[in-house]
């Protein structure tokens, strides 16, 4: 990807972030972006940060990126089979953003209650609930432990180096929000919804938009990227090392 194009994705990025989404700033990220694929997107990220802009600038893919996106999920499932490494990543984030669609009712019905005895069954699944999202450890760690280093070995640095802290972010708030749930009996009943509420509406918010970017830049990235069904062979024995979850569809 050329120079002039990283430059004028790095000057639209910083727009954005600065003044937001405005209709003439979206057209004309939708025409750079439209000519951009995903591993040069992930290049030019990689190199603006190199460059110095924050990370976290790029962490918040603006709706004009995920509208671009939004074929490239069908495009990866049509590349590869059942029980394949991505496939079954791709599988295990389809069950927790229903745990996440259900984390968000929960959470809603939480903040109406005036006392825990209204409703303790609310209680009690928002525990399970909190047990299964933080169930997603194995899936985290074979992205980790199997999938990052193969894209490092290509060169392809920034994008697994924000996943990483995005999974760090995240497992700080997935034990926050267990902590909480066990706890009810104990904590002041305010003090336990705030928690509540703080906490899950960071994991929605975060969890959704890192599967988005997984599904939608990372994972067509690693497809591309790393080639020899040889290789994909032998990272699948060292996911199956690693472990799936509990609620890892049986393939
Ligand atoms: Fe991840
Ligand atoms: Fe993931």
């Amino acid at each position: 990807m050329d120079q002039n194009k990283i430059d004028k994705l790095a000057d639209l990025l910083n727009r954005l972030n600065q003044e937001g989404a405005t209709k003439e700033l979206r057209e004309e990220a939708l025409k750079l972006v439209t000519n951009i694929d995903p591993v040069e997107l992930s290049l030019a990220e990689q190199k603006l940060i190199q460059d110095g802009m924050d990370p976290e600038n790029l962490r918040h893919l603006c709706d004009v990126h995920m509208e671009v996106l939004s074929d490239e999920l069908d495009k990866v499932k049509a590349q590869i089979s059942t029980g394949h490494v991505i496939d079954t990543l791709i599988a295990e984030h389809n069950k927790i953003k229903d745990f996440l669609t259900e984390l968000e009712a929960i959470n809603f019905e939480i903040q109406k209650l005036n006392n825990k005895e209204d409703n303790p069954g609310l209680m009690k699944r928002l525990l399970e609930l909190a047990i299964l999202i933080l169930d997603a450890e194995n899936h985290h760690l074979r992205e980790e432990n199997v999938l990052f280093p193969e894209l490092e070995k290509r060169e392809i640095t920034g994008p697994p180096r924000i996943m990483r802290m995005e999974h760090d972010a995240l497992r700080l708030r997935k034990r926050a929000l267990k902590e909480a749930a066990e706890n009810v009996n104990e904590l002041d009943f305010n003090i336990f919804k705030e928690l509540v509420d703080e906490t899950s509406k960071y994991i929605v918010f975060n969890l959704r938009d890192h599967i988005y970017k997984e599904d939608h830049i990372l994972y067509p990235t690693a497809l591309e990227r790393i080639i020899g069904s040889e290789i994909w062979d032998d990272m699948k024995i060292q996911c199956d090392k690693i472990g799936y979850c509990s609620f890892t569809p049986s393939v």
